[in-house]
């Protein structure tokens, strides 16, 4: 059964776009199954930068159906200026590619004023969302007042919808946010062009993935974020509002565990994290520097600098496990280039005692400090490297101890933005379909 499932190993940004952008090649269809426009994939073809924040990185293969999975939540202002982009740069000639579950959830603009809003009250606390409203879009749902894209395909039910929707988030806005209330038409009038816009997408995708599971086509879904910003196993409450490991891509796309093949975990050869929360191997000063410049550690949807550290196994052998992964993909291992020594953390130390495996507490995560092992270093740069045994053999053990810690091979390693810029092992694809 072709079906892969492709997830963030650590805190998101790991280059699951452009690992999605290469994969794509051989799959027949790209499926997004949880999130929204908090992610910011960034995929490079021919010097042509595109950041995609909702439709899936299989876009810019002519030919391959894309997916957005009921699990997300979804802004329609975004994805009308998303696909408007992808028109005018000539990415989205057929508007048959792209199909979008009937049951996902909508972000409506009261979520950005609240997620905005509650960020503020939150002051030093605050979790630094990306503002995009995905935490109250999903609150909704959990509480049964959301609104979803079938929605769009009836004006009448939907003006009635948003109508009483608005006047009781109003409430709340006024009240608690001290904010103006929402005008109401001018929302609906809105909303009837997105309707206009967006309701020809509206499928039920479950269905459709699964006649296509059964006729053995290739399914790859993308992950949005990572593994350690899960709503259930992250680093909480610094997290993301979905569930973001590879047993959410069933639940977010309507497709049997059963018929999942192969689970491929995304990692940069170092670690990042955007926004506030537990990171136990960041680094500051020139070091922290010298990786945010060489990485371009910038965001893809807020700008904001990333925070950089060294890699973490231990928080890698937790995504291993919490994923199942059966690959790894390791990206950005160009970045590493003359910095010497490189250093990998292969455990805790929390009040005398070593912990192999990531504690559950805040106060725990924040606390403990990380054992290095340390790596001879390398000054070749490694962007026109394709194969394997061309690498320096500091490289390579660096590699090599990875694969070994955490007893998953590794598929791919990737060394520059270029979708052709990476070192493929094997792929996924042509293994056992
Ligand atoms: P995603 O959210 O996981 O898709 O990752 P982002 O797109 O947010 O961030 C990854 C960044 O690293 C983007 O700017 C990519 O263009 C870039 N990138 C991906 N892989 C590589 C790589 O192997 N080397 C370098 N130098 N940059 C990469
Ligand atoms: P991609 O798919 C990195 C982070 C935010 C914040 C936390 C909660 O590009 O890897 P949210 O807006 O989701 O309520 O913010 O999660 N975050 C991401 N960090 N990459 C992402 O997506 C992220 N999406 C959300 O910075 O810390
Ligand atoms: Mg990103």
């Amino acid at each position: 059964m072709p079906v892969v499932v492709l997830v963030g190993a650590q805190w998101g940004d790991e280059g699951k776009g452009k690992v999605v952008d290469y994969l794509a090649r051989k799959a027949d269809v790209v499926v997004r199954f949880q999130g929204g426009n908090n992610a910011g994939h960034t995929l490079v073809v021919g010097g042509e930068k595109i950041i995609l924040h909702l439709v899936p990185s299989g876009i810019l293969h002519p030919g391959k159906l894309c997916i957005i999975g009921n699990g997300l939540v979804i802004d329609p202002q975004v994805l009308c200026e998303e696909i408007e982009q992808l028109k005018q740069k000539g990415h989205f000639r057929n508007e048959a590619r792209l199909k979008i579950s009937e049951r996902a959830q909508l972000i409506l603009p009261y979520h950005r004023m609240i997620d905005v809003a509650s960020e503020s009250r939150k002051g030093e606390g605050k979790i630094g969302t990306t503002g995009r409203g995905i935490g109250p879009a999903y609150a909704d749902k959990a509480g049964r007042t959301g609104l979803r894209f079938c929605e769009l395909k009836n004006p009448e039910s939907l003006v009635r919808k948003l109508g009483a929707a608005i006047a009781e988030k109003n409430q709340y806005l006024v009240k608690i946010c001290g904010a103006k209330p929402l005008d109401s038409g001018k929302i609906i009038e809105e909303f009837l062009e997105y309707s206009r816009k967006l309701s020809g997408y509206a499928a039920d995708t479950s269905r459709l993935l699964n006649e296509l599971a059964a006729k053995r086509k290739r399914i790859l879904f993308e992950g949005a974020q990572g593994t350690m910003l899960d709503l259930d196993h992250g680093t909480y409450p610094y997290v993301t509002s979905s569930n973001t490991i590879a047993g959410a891509a069933c639940v977010g796309a309507g497709l049997s565990p059963r018929l999942v093949d192969r689970i491929v975990g995304v990692s940069k050869a170092y670690t990042t994290r955007v926004g506030a929360g537990p990171f136990p191997t960041e680094l500051s000063g020139e070091l922290a520097e010298r990786l945010r410049e060489r990485g371009g550690e910038y965001g893809a949807t807020t700008g904001r600098p990333r925070r950089c550290g060294w890699l973490d196994l231990v928080q890698l052998k937790y995504a291993a496990r919490l994923n199942g992964l059966t690959d790894l993909v390791i990206t950005k291992l160009d970045v590493l280039s003359g910095i010497d020594p490189v250093q990998v953390c292969i455990g805790y130390k929390y009040r005398g005692k070593l912990l192999k495996e990531f504690p559950a507490e805040i106060e725990v995560m924040e606390k403990m400090v990380p054992v290095y092992k340390k790596f001879k270093g390398w000054r070749q740069e490694l962007g026109k490297v394709r194969d394997l045994a061309d690498l320096p053999k500091e490289t390579k053990s660096y590699l090599k101890f990875i694969e070994e810690r955490l007893e998953v091979p590794i598929l791919a390693v990737s060394v520059g933005k270029e979708r052709e810029e990476i070192i493929v092992m094997s792929e996924p694809f042509a293994r056992r379909d």
